[in-house]
């Protein structure tokens, strides 16, 4: 009984529990794993502990099924630690789909002395359509860390390709010392897995490589995705690499060259931007599946707390996922794009919309008539001339701390302008998410920024600012911003999918019906709200089965 009452008290009163953002009904999520759309339905699989919302020692697969990627039916876990190969852990890892539609799971195990080991599972019974339970395979493991690696650095399998001559290949991330690894290795038959002599790729000085992920796309600019194992001259490939020691999400495109096992990523990486990143906020340990029926690549990724412990103890649960997002290489051939699946305007409701009102500097205008504490919203900003913008000298820039040190408040010329999300009605409490734009010698950069400085008057969380600097096109004569608001997350896409940024917030007062939108110009110069579309959100369905 005592045990209920106070289960009951910790959810009781959920201000931070999203409306159509994934979880699990309690505990502890981290990273997506083996995403598919297999027969109809989409599987999606996720670290979790069963026991506590903190990570734990016996980490397992849980298991949701979905017809459109936003409803979930909540399933039994599909692994669970239970062999001398994965008893302190089933971590994470991917799905490949072999001949026959048979899909394979490879994971990394955590043995009795928490050596990392790679293990296969496959469905007991390929016509149950929701493949509910797993068969660990009788020879696992199939590989154990070799020389040159740490024996707990040794993880997180992307999906298998095939190559010309048949053979399997697999990345796994490792590490030694601060090296980072991304090793390589073939099979013919999908058990027995022989390390190429070359990691696909390495680095010195980043840490693990955690959760990498492989994958080709198209350079035609198309937004339509491709299967993991194709190779020709019309792709590029990426390598997405989670950096553990920076936990973000790095990724490189370039030319991958199969008959040398060699991964060349371009030189060039386009302008200002120091280095791609999927997300500049918390979101971390992506991963892709490619979707044959509407032929697409769609990319997962976790959104950690920025609470304290004890507050996710008491909510008792921790741990979001992001709305699924379509993936594709930007037409320029050197960034990819990235946006919300169409299916979440599933979602969209009561809608508002605002076109061709003037913000001058230092105005507030209210987005009203919707419930602010779930928004899709999205607006496009049409820019002043960009001749007027400040200089910025952007040889020392680090983009952080100008989001930081400049705040959203304080004026500028071409911004900032932008959202004020799950804000307060006196706008005390309230994340901001915006642009500015600069002058630099022979180019325009605009800065994009998430500010959770001001996000709650709560003083004990994690308000680290997010931001990121890129060139823009001097002709440019719009800017697009869209959020996706979710009591503690905002998922927010600049310039139509190019930069995105994740913030986790925890507002004291801007909960429910006390939460407001705001749209802001703190330039000089006048921007103008050329449209603004704003939906309530309903709540997506998240059963148990
Ligand atoms: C990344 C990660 C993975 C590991 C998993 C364990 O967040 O550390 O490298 O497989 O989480 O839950």
């Amino acid at each position: 009984m005592q045990i209920n009452a106070s289960h009951h008290r910790v959810h009781e009163k959920q201000p931070y529990r999203t409306w159509y953002h994934f979880q699990p009904p309690q505990n502890w999520m981290n990273d997506p794993n083996g995403p598919m759309y297999y027969k109809g339905v989409y599987h999606f699989f996720y670290q979790y502990n069963p026991y506590a919302a903190t990570f734990g020692r016996h980490m397992v697969w849980g298991h949701s099924v979905s017809y459109d990627l936003i409803n979930w039916i909540h399933l039994n876990h599909a692994l669970e630690p239970s062999e001398s190969y994965d008893i302190n852990g089933c971590y994470s890892g991917s799905i490949t789909t072999l001949p026959g539609e048979k899909p394979i799971i490879m994971y990394t195990g955590s043995d009795t002395r928490k050596h990392q080991i790679q293990n296969l599972a496959m469905p007991k019974n390929l016509l149950d359509p929701f493949l509910r339970e797993w068969v660990k395979h009788p020879q696992n493991p199939v590989m154990t860390p070799p020389s040159g690696v740490e024996l707990d650095g040794f993880r997180d399998p992307t999906t298998a390709w095939q190559g010309s001559d048949g053979k399997w290949r697999v990345i796994i991330g490792a590490k030694n010392g601060d090296e980072g690894k991304a090793l390589l290795y073939h099979s013919e038959d999908f058990v027995n897995w022989k390390l190429h002599y070359n990691p696909l790729y390495a680095s010195d000085s980043t840490g693990m490589f955690e959760c990498p992920d492989f994958f080709p796309v198209y350079i035609s600019g198309t937004k339509n995705g491709v299967d993991t194992s194709v190779q020709n001259s019309s792709v590029k490939h990426v390598l997405k690499l989670s950096y553990q020691n920076k936990q973000q999400e790095y990724y490189l495109v370039g030319e991958y060259f199969p008959d040398q096992e060699k991964f060349i990523p371009d030189p060039d990486l386009g302008g200002s931007c120091m280095d791609l990143i999927l997300d500049h906020g918390m979101f971390y340990a992506g991963k892709t599946f490619f979707e044959y029926g509407k032929n697409r690549r769609i990319l997962w990724g976790w959104s950690k707390e920025c609470d304290t412990t004890q507050d996710d103890v008491e909510k008792g649960w921790a741990g979001l996922q992001g709305i699924p997002r379509q993936v594709w290489l930007d037409k320029s051939g050197k960034w990819l794009m990235q946006w919300p699946i169409e299916e979440v305007e599933k979602l969209r409701d009561k809608h508002v919309s605002i076109m061709g009102e003037k913000l001058v500097g230092g105005s507030t205008l209210e987005v009203s008539g919707i419930t602010a504490s779930q928004v899709d919203v999205e607006v496009l900003f049409e820019l002043p001339e960009l001749e007027s913008a400040e200089w910025l000298d952007q040889s020392e820039v680090d983009p952080l701390l100008l989001c930081s040190e400049e705040y959203a408040s304080r004026s500028g010329i071409i911004g900032p302008f932008g959202l004020l999300a799950l804000a307060s009605e006196d706008q005390a409490e309230h994340t901001a998410i915006f642009f500015r734009i600069y002058r630099a010698p022979n180019r325009y950069v605009c800065f994009m920024c998430s500010d959770q400085s001001r996000s709650s008057l709560r003083q004990d969380l994690d308000k680290t600012p997010y931001g990121t600097i890129f060139d823009i096109d001097p002709n440019l004569k719009t800017i697009s911003l869209r959020s996706l608001i979710d009591r503690s997350i905002i998922e927010s896409f600049g310039e139509k999918g190019r930069i995105c940024i994740t913030s986790r917030v925890y507002p004291s007062l801007a909960i429910d019906k006390d939460a407001h939108l705001y749209v802001f110009n703190n330039g000089s110069q006048s921007v103008v709200i050329s449209e603004l579309n704003a939906w309530t959100m309903k709540k997506a369905e998240f059963d148990q089965e």
